[in-house]
């Protein structure tokens, strides 16, 4: 069977757009593959050394948030990064044999510096996130790696630190490859990308009545003012969900519903939001089990952190033999 390994940073509890971008993509690959998913606290304080306080937090609740929506622990391994201490080691190494100018021209990186703000990112840490994942990536000897586009530039560069790795030190490491995650950019409330940080999000443990709060609330086709205005459900975020959720028939109705003002929003909305709620119900079930014994995703974590770490320490040894240590 071949690996497959992804992370992610500890973003506390996830939303409508984790659940189409990375998870359901996830809940794929542990059928097939032997997979590695991991929660990449030692990349969120390359942004957040300087406020790391929630980051335990979020690990917990993004933990439960993959068992509740079907991760089995039975099928793939799940563990924090920060757990496994050969990660900083690998990493270590791969520095030794980087390039600068190879992370200086990495366009997430350039472009994480310009965008974000009220952070000083001009660390040695944040320059070398890549080679941290790229230890990370290689670890396993992953042959893919799920990732959104914005991800792929770093698998890149994983392949090249991996040739130079294996020019210099003899083949050990396969080559990664991406295995693009097609995110259909699930549009958040506001109608911008859903997301934390933008408070537009919906999050797979909020109560029923809340999803139907918020998305009753959804911004739709501006143009529709008037309960009488016909809309163009194309230029309405709230109808992208419809396009998820919804069947071919009731796509059909509200689409006419909407040019001819036949319905209005709010009943539009109606049709969606009850896919959304039935989506929910079985993941918000497994996840109050876990509310109520918290206990069992700590074990659930340390026997992942476990494996890993057994298979981490295998490569170290042929690593620092390869090497010469
Ligand atoms: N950089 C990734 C992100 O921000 C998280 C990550 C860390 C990762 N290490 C990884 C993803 C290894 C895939 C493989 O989303
Ligand atoms: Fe959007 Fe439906 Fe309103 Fe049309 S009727 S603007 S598709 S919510």
């Amino acid at each position: 069977m071949e690996t497959v390994v992804s992370g992610a940073r500890p973003t506390g509890r996830l939303h409508l757009g984790h659940l189409h971008g990375a998870l359901t993509n996830w809940l794929r690959l542990q059928k097939d593959y032997r997979c590695y998913f991991f929660v990449a606290d030692w990349h969120a304080l390359t942004t957040d050394y300087a406020s790391p306080q929630g980051i335990q937090q979020s690990t917990r609740e993004m933990v439960m948030d993959w068992l509740s929506v079907g991760l089995d622990p039975k099928r793939c391994v799940l563990f924090c990064q920060s757990k496994v201490k050969e990660h900083a080691e690998l990493h270590l190494l791969l520095s030794m044999i980087t390039p600068v100018p190879w992370l200086e021209r990495n366009p997430t990186y350039k472009e994480q510096i310009r965008e974000i703000e009220g952070k000083d990112l001009s660390t040695y840490g944040f320059l070398g996130y890549p080679v941290l994942q790229a230890a990370d990536i290689i670890m396993y000897k992953a042959r893919k790696v799920p990732v959104g586009v914005d991800q792929a530039p770093h698998v890149e560069l994983t392949r090249e630190i991996v040739r130079r790795f294996n020019q210099f030190y003899g083949a050990i490491f396969p080559e990664p490859e991406v295995l693009l995650t097609e995110t259909q950019r699930l549009p958040g409330l506001d109608g911008r990308k859903m997301s934390k940080s933008y408070n537009n999000a919906v999050f797979l443990s909020d109560p029923a009545k809340e999803v139907d709060q918020k998305l009753s609330r959804m911004m739709t086709d501006p143009a529709r003012v008037r309960r009488q205005d016909p809309g163009e459900p194309e230029k309405c975020p709230a109808f992208q969900l419809h396009k998820i959720y919804c069947t071919p028939d009731e796509v059909d109705y509200v689409s006419k519903g909407c040019r001819t003002a036949g319905i209005g929003c709010l009943e539009c909305k109606k049709v969606m939001i009850k896919h959304v709620v039935a989506e929910l119900a079985p993941i918000q079930e497994k996840r109050a089990g876990f509310e109520k014994r918290p206990a069992d995703v700590d074990d659930i974590l340390a026997a992942g952190n476990r494996v890993a770490q057994e298979q981490a320490a295998r490569t170290m040894g042929e690593v620092r033999k390869a090497v010469g240590l």
